[in-house]
């Protein structure tokens, strides 16, 4: 009986099934209720007790690997099917990779929070329709005067308090309202002008508005911050330059200019030749404008900036027509996926 099993044992070994049939002869043969090796299983009767012992285990031995040949009979029959229904083609180039990007705005915006964040500036939002208290009044801006005029304001027939807010500086008199110094913030999003559609304006646009409120805040933190602010996001070489201007929200008003960083302040036509680009106007809070607050202005000072992230995003990449940021065009959507 021995021998029988050995001689079994080799067949399993040897045997190959190149399609389905064969390998229905094997399971008969070898792995079914009728086959050899169950044959020899009833046979164990018939074997002395002293050598039953071993007997069973190497008849176990044989059915495990009529077992085992199977399983590998099965799959290399399946592989060879795979392979003949669809050859691979290892010359073909790869599918090219369909994955999204960041929109440019979305980039920028990222950056400047994070610069931000580091030195200790949260988020802040607000509503996109605002009252004229949150968007004028508060921040300054009498009643009739024509200072309300600089933003063409976008209002509501039926409803003269209702606007679409110009500036984010509306989310600054939100936050005061609410919170009490030491107040730091940036305050990201969307904003609405009356303005004709070209290559530079756009009636809807992005701005990010900073606020710094404490004890001693002084003109001297808003320029450290502002040139931080410029050497993180534009390079470290980069320079800003303050000029006096008028906000009625902040008393004194500057614009904020950085170094041309396109052409290292040799003349270009994005700097047209002075060496200098605006990217922003800031301030020290107007004392009428913490009070409106509810902060007392002999306790707490503070400075505040506001900046177009479409200008800035056009200034660092390059980009010169502002209505490329919506017109979803994917060609021009495209080019920021390295930069995410
Ligand atoms: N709100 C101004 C605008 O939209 C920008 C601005 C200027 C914001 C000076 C400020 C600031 O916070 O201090 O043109």
């Amino acid at each position: 009986m021995k021998e029988r099993v050995d001689a079994l044992k080799d067949e399993i070994k040897r045997f190959t099934a190149s399609n389905k049939d064969q390998l229905e002869e094997f399971r008969l043969k070898f792995i079914s209720r009728k086959s050899v090796v169950a044959d020899l299983f009833s046979n164990m009767k018939s074997v002395l007790p002293e050598d039953r012992k071993e007997m069973g285990k190497l008849l176990n031995e044989l059915k495990h690997s009529a077992q085992e040949k199977f399983k590998e009979l099965i799959s290399s029959l399946d592989n060879r099917k795979a392979s003949s229904s669809a050859p691979v083609d290892l010359t073909l180039p790869p599918i090219p990779d369909t994955l999204g990007s960041l929109h440019p705005l979305s980039i920028t915006r990222k950056r400047i929070l994070e610069i931000f964040e580091r030195i200790g500036f949260n988020v802040s939002y607000g509503p996109e329709i605002e009252d004229d208290w949150h968007n004028f009044t508060a921040l300054n801006f009498p009643e009739n005067h024509p200072a309300r005029e600089m933003q063409d304001t976008f209002f509501i027939e039926r409803d003269p308090d209702v606007v679409l807010r110009t500036h984010t500086s509306s989310v600054q008199v939100r936050v005061m309202e609410k919170g009490k110094p030491p107040i730091r913030t940036l305050s990201p999003g969307r904003v609405f002008r009356n303005e004709a559609i070209s290559v530079r304006a756009h009636c809807i646009f992005h701005q990010v508005e900073g606020l710094y409120i404490d004890k001693n805040v002084s003109f001297a933190d808003l320029k450290q911050t502002l040139l931080y602010f410029a050497k993180e996001f534009f390079g470290k070489n980069t320079k800003i330059r303050l000029r006096p201007s008028y906000f009625p929200f902040t008393e004194p008003s500057a614009e904020l200019d950085i170094s041309c960083f396109i052409c290292g302040q040799k003349g270009c036509k994005i700097c047209k030749h002075t060496g200098w680009v605006e990217i922003g106007g800031c301030g020290m809070v107007d004392p009428n404008v913490l009070e409106n607050c509810n902060i007392d202005p002999d306790e707490y000072t503070g400075f505040a900036f506001g900046m177009g992230i479409e200008r800035i995003t056009m200034l660092k990449y390059q980009i010169n027509d502002i209505r490329l940021f919506t017109e979803n065009d994917i060609r021009f959507l495209r080019q920021f996926k390295s930069v995410n």
